[in-house]
């Protein structure tokens, strides 16, 4: 029998998660099928109890359920503990499993796709929301030389540090206008992207040739990608770590690891996006 699968979110009419997850399965030839799950904004667990009920095996889920998803687990994996939000589910007889791959699609996307990578790299986090959260594990365990978290308020950019500072390599949280210098790695996990702005940060937190990477991607991204590349570094939007943390999902639930670059290819010509 067909395996269901599906995005949970609201709005999700544009996921591109059922493209991708159904690239995966034609790849590895896993019978299952992907779909789209628009859950009532005050309603996420009864649509997914039905879900579930109706024979169906796990969900990704997106905005704005993370944290809903997160406390319907019955168990979760460490970095979805760490990250405090659950993008992916999967039902277990014994209970609903939540993880989280946003991290590990960020890292991977950065050190395989983008060829860089993050040991002893000076990264900067640009945000202290839920996207930033979801990452900063991840990122820790790549080992790199350290991480500064810049956030609008600072308090939460000093409690999302907090969270982690047991993890063992060095962390510092800023305001926006006190971001430091010279860089590595920047990634804007602010949702400022939305309003199409440039970066949040002043151009010298790029060290030459840094990697600047927005976790949107499409039109969202333009402003940020315009910024980095007029300043010498090297653009990235999030659509390498879109397929990158389905991929992470899709193992979750099967135990395969698909091949990522051919599918990040095929999406990204279906959009027509920038490089
Ligand atoms: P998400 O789940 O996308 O991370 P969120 O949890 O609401 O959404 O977090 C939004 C992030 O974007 C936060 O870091 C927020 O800064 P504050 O914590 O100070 O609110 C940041 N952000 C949103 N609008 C911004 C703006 N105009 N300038 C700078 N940062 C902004």
């Amino acid at each position: 029998m067909t395996d269901r699968y599906a995005v949970v979110g609201n709005p999700v009419e544009h996921s591109r998660s059922p493209a991708i997850h159904a690239m995966f399965a034609a790849q590895t030839g896993q019978d299952l099928s992907y779909e789209r799950l628009l859950a009532p904004l005050d309603g996420l667990a009864p649509a997914l109890r039905a879900f579930a009920a109706a024979g169906a095996r796990g969900c990704n889920i997106t905005v704005p359920f993370k944290f809903d998803a997160f406390a319907l687990a019955a168990r979760r994996t460490e970095r979805a503990a760490l990250a405090g939000a659950v993008n992916t589910l999967r039902f277990d007889a014994e209970g609903w499993v939540g993880d989280n791959t946003d991290g590990a699609g960020l890292v991977n996307d950065i050190q395989r796709n983008a060829g860089r990578a993050l040991a002893g790299r000076r990264v900067l986090l640009v945000g202290a929301g839920g996207a930033a959260a979801g990452v900063l594990g991840s990122l820790i365990a790549a080992a790199p030389a350290g991480i500064t978290v810049v956030n609008r308020t600072l308090d939460k950019a000093q409690a999302l540090v907090n969270s982690h500072a047991h993890l063992g390599i060095p962390l510092a949280a800023a305001t926006l206008a006190d971001a430091p210098a010279a860089q590595d790695i920047v990634v804007n996990a602010t949702s400022t992207s939305l309003a199409g702005a440039a970066a949040p940060v002043d151009a010298r937190v790029l060290a030459p040739g840094a990697l600047a990477l927005d976790m949107m991607y499409g039109p969202q991204a333009q402003g940020f990608l315009d910024w980095a590349a007029a300043h010498g570094a090297q653009p990235r939007d999030g659509l390498g770590m879109l397929v990158e943390q389905a991929a992470e999902a899709f193992f979750f639930w099967r135990g395969l690891r698909p091949e990522t670059a051919p599918v990040l290819a095929a999406i990204r010509a279906e959009l027509g996006a920038a490089p």
